[in-house]
């Protein structure tokens, strides 16, 4: 069998050629987390759906490097099963509802038009560092109250926490440990805080549900989910705004529609989500001996399903490798599906949509800065996104 690996440089530059190279096997062996890589989209649409692909790694293969990491990293709801996961997300699910969204919106539109604020008015200025990467921190380190002295910590915590995760190198280095722990700890004291002086920010709410009886949240579970937040929902964000931008700027018939139209902006992110999405692949566990694509795998056996493949798919999407905000047909699943159905699709959409508006409202005539190496790539493996984005504005 062929062999790919999400963190070979041309892999991390450009995973495209290889989900094409790899779709016809369907299944290939995953050498970096043990277990394998399914790039098929029928198969892909039921091992993220059914629920007999699972995700708590206590159901996995045990020698599998991802199965230890994971264990240790103790990554809470994304990798745990029924009843545990329908009781906690059915718990917390209402603080990402349509309707909190909604109440949040005011507060990510002024975010970004602070940061907005800091960009000069002409001149060349990186967007990635200045702009996507800064407003999805902000409107986490809100939605959590992190106290203003923290933020630079927090934000490295986060950040070294979700860049070396799925990176088979670096997953268990000192810094990768340091950053868990100290995001852990920070986190324990909040909760801690807020029950000695009750307070209905969100910490506060979740913690106000383990009063309430059995069955609720109890602090062990509510750190987890918290510890879970700024990794699930800065770096994805960020790479979802920065990939719009990028996008837009590289097809400039498509900035040019979106500019003359802004009713086109939701759209352009959901074309972004198909086209260039920030999560490559969700993981699933084979609970019974299965077979995919002509492989029988054992029970305990790792997917990593590699759901970017979906939107790239030939079959599905005529000319895959075009941005077209216009498509007739779009199937992704940047969000992932089934029970494990990102809980914060709704947030994640609100703020791209916000500030990629806000951005042409303000700068109708940005470009992509001369010179070829105007955009670099971030290098983390299992994401994608934009390390820096330079562009000219007027
Ligand atoms: C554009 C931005 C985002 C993308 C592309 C994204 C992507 C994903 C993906 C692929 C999954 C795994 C789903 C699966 O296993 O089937 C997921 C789960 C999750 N996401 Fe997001 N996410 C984004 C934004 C956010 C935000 C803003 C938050 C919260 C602040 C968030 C919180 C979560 C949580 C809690 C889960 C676990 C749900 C569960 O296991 O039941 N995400 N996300």
């Amino acid at each position: 069998m062929a062999v790919l690996s999400i963190a070979d440089s041309n892999f991390l530059d450009d995973p495209y050629p290889a989900i094409h190279e790899h779709r016809p096997a369907g299944v290939v062996p995953n050498v970096d987390h043990g277990g394998v890589w399914l790039l098929e989209s029928d198969e892909i649409r039921r091992a993220v759906r059914e629920p007999s692909f699972m995700s708590d790694p206590e159901k996995a293969d045990p020698e599998a490097p991802i199965t230890k990491v994971l264990k240790a990293a103790g990554l809470s709801i994304f990798y745990m099963d029924p009843p545990r996961h329908s009781r906690i997300r059915g718990l917390v699910s209402r603080e990402f509802s349509p309707h909190r969204v909604k109440e949040m919106l005011p507060g990510i539109e002024k975010t970004a038009r602070a940061v907005l604020d800091q960009l000069p008015d002409r001149g060349i200025v990186d967007l990635a560092a200045t702009f996507a990467d800064v407003v999805p921190m902000v409107v986490i380190s809100d939605f959590l109250e992190v106290e203003q002295e923290l933020r630079t910590d927090f934000r490295n915590w986060a950040l070294t926490r979700v860049k070396n995760l799925f990176d088979p190198k670096k997953n268990r280095s000192p810094e990768f440990a340091e950053a868990s722990r100290s995001l852990r700890d920070y986190f324990a004291r909040k909760v801690e805080m807020r029950r000695k002086d009750p307070a209905t920010d969100l910490i506060g709410r979740l913690v106000g549900l383990t009063d309430e009886g059995e069955g609720n949240l109890r602090d062990d579970e509510i750190i987890d989910l918290l510890n879970l937040l700024p990794g699930a929902g800065i770096i994805t964000t960020a790479d979802l705004i920065g990939n719009a931008i990028h996008a837009l700027l590289t097809h400039e018939d498509q900035l040019e529609a979106v500019v003359a139209d802004p009713s086109l902006i939701p759209d352009a992110i959901e074309e972004t989500l198909r086209f260039d999405t920030p999560a490559l692949s969700v993981g699933r566990i084979v609970t019974e001996e299965t077979e995919l694509c002509g492989h029988r795998l054992a029970e305990g056996t790792w997917v990593r399903v590699m759901t970017a493949a979906v939107g790239r798919d030939p079959a599905l999407h005529p000319d895959p490798d075009r941005f077209q905000i216009d498509r007739e047909h779009r199937e992704h699943f940047a969000f992932g599906g089934g029970t494990h159905f990102c809980l914060g699709a709704h947030l994640g959409r609100a703020e791209a949509t916000t500030a990629l508006r806000l951005l042409l409202e303000r700068f109708p005539k940005i470009r992509l800065a001369q010179g070829g190496d105007a955009a670099e790539r971030r290098r983390v493996p299992g994401f994608r996104g934009l390390e820096r984005l330079m562009v000219e504005l007027d």
